[in-house]
């Protein structure tokens, strides 16, 4: 790999791409040139990397000429069509889409889990979703503690994973509300404001929706435990950004508190906010645009032999989309 590699955004206009830009920039990731892409609607348009302009261009077949590493963030039908061809014209793709992720030949990657997967891409790498990856960060390191055997989570999305047409939906009906007007929707099949929508994604055939069933299936690919389970049950919440999920996770192995806390304290990306006494805990707020995930609300699960609750928030634009990629280009770099 190129030390300074050319870079090209897919969706650069996008909640995902816009931080892809920024993460970029804050990390000082030696960036060759960088080529932001997005649709016929955007091209023209500029936006600032390193306080220059640079100008959005249309996605199309040719446009990976000279890129090195194609980071793309602008969903699973323009990934299918266009990472072929972007492998093809010789570059790297880290995929934030569903796309790929559960292809044998496509590694699945949080690099503080297992950034030695990198290593077996053949064009493709895959970013995980952003509540399995936000909640992975604090459950890895008491599975390698304790061993887990399955967990029982909630979670607590906030709207910009929809993208940004959500973020404006939520900021819309909070005035419409607030102004005594009916409420327009497109986005979200009920009223998000003030209200929460036990779905995110849609339904399969088990009565899980697809996010839900994300959980197990790219947890027991990342962590390398084919035998994890994962009851999740995902929900929207109207917050703006950063995912939360309470867990009640079952171990092989007996639990203590301070082995937990002791566990969790060294893990990287993750900081442990957990006083009670002081009302000190994770919250969506205080994650909101910070690298690290934080969790919190320990205690020895009441309904479970050798069990943990834990509350675990992160920023899901960065931790679960444009840092974790980054991160994996930075990775890239070492190969
Ligand atoms: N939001 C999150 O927290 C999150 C987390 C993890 C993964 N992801 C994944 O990341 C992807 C993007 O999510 P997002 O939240 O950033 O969505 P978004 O805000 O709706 O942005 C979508 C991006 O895709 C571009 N796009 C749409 N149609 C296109 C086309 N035909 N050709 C080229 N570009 C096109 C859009 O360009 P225009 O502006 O020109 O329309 C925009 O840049 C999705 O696959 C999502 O599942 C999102």
């Amino acid at each position: 790999m190129n030390a300074k590699p050319n870079i090209a955004i897919v969706g650069a206009t996008g909640a995902v791409g816009i931080e892809m830009i920024q993460t970029l920039e804050k990390r000082k990731f030696p960036t060759g040139q960088l080529t932001l892409l997005a649709s016929a609607r955007s091209a023209g348009k500029t936006l600032p990397f390193r306080g220059q302009p640079v100008t959005v261009r249309e996605l199309k077949a040719d446009s990976f000429k000279d890129v090195d590493i194609a980071l793309f963030s602008a969903g699973g039908d323009i990934s299918r069509e266009f990472a072929p061809k972007a492998v093809q014209a010789g570059c790297v793709v880290v995929d934030n889409s569903s796309a790929f992720r559960m292809d044998n030949a496509v590694p699945l990657v949080v690099p503080e889990i297992n950034a030695a997967d990198i290593k077996l891409h053949k064009g493709i790498i895959a970013n995980p979703n952003c509540t399995t990856a936000i909640t992975l960060m604090a459950l890895y390191p008491l599975h390698k503690a304790f061993g887990v055997r399955r967990i029982f989570a909630s979670t607590y999305q906030a709207v910009s994973g929809t993208g940004a047409m959500a973020i404006q939906e939520l900021e819309q009906q909070v005035r419409q509300i607030v102004a005594g007007e009916p409420v327009t929707r497109k986005v979200y099949p009920h009223q998000i404001a003030f209200n929460v929508l036990p779905q995110v994604d849609v339904f399969l055939s088990n009565g899980y929706t697809k996010e839900e069933a994300k959980m197990e299936n790219e947890g027991r690919k990342i962590m390398h435990h084919p035998a994890f389970r994962a009851s999740v049950t995902c929900v929207r919440v109207p917050v703006y950004r950063a995912h939360s999920v309470a867990v009640s996770a079952e171990f092989e192995k007996p639990v203590s508190l301070e082995a937990a806390r002791a566990a969790l304290a060294v893990a990287p990306g993750l900081d442990v906010v957990d006083n009670p006494a002081k009302q000190e805990y994770p919250l969506p707020l205080r994650a909101t645009g910070k690298y690290n995930c934080q969790v919190g609300r320990l205690r020895l699960d009441c309904a479970l032999d050798n069990g943990l609750c834990f509350w675990v928030a992160g920023d899901q634009l960065l931790k679960g989309a444009a840092l974790n990629a980054v991160q994996i280009a930075e990775e890239l770099l070492k190969l």
